[in-house]
């Protein structure tokens, strides 16, 4: 598909109801998913967490860290599909990235790379992005101290 192709369709399912086959694949098997009890033993070196204004929905994000590069990125949410599946994409996106780089990923590197959002749920993929900068401003703030 070329670009423009891509573009339109991003476009139509931004102003539709409808889910893409990536957002129902990160939904359905979300990736770097992380159990409670998978957390209680989770060594992290930053944490994030932030809640939606518009939705009142809670995404927490645990990243690993080294030589200034995420090695590892986990989450969980109370949070709607479009959020799982948003974290979910995020959540591959970052790891192997520096941290420099992970900081500039917008919601909208988010939901290009999901191939669209519903225009009503973009709200849902600033969660993960959110929580993502939280948990480095945290690694970051104890790397000071
Ligand atoms: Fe709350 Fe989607 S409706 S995160």
């Amino acid at each position: 598909m070329n670009k423009q192709k891509i573009k339109n369709k991003i476009k139509e399912t931004n102003n539709s109801w409808f889910y893409t086959d990536i957002v129902k694949d990160h939904f359905f098997n979300p990736k770097n998913f992380l159990t409670d009890k998978e957390a209680k033993n989770y060594k992290a070196d930053g944490v994030g967490i932030v809640g939606s204004s518009a939705c009142g929905d809670v995404m927490k994000m645990w990243i690993r860290v080294k030589n200034n590069k995420i090695i590892d990125c986990k989450w969980q949410t109370f949070g709607c599909a479009s959020a799982l599946a948003s974290t979910s994409v995020l959540s591959t996106m970052v790891i192997g990235m520096k941290l420099e780089d992970a900081k500039k990923i917008t919601p909208q590197d988010i939901i290009k790379k999901l191939g669209g959002l519903p225009q009503i749920k973009i709200h849902c993929s600033v969660l993960g992005d959110q929580a993502l900068r939280k948990a480095i401003e945290d690694y970051e703030g104890k790397k000071v101290k």
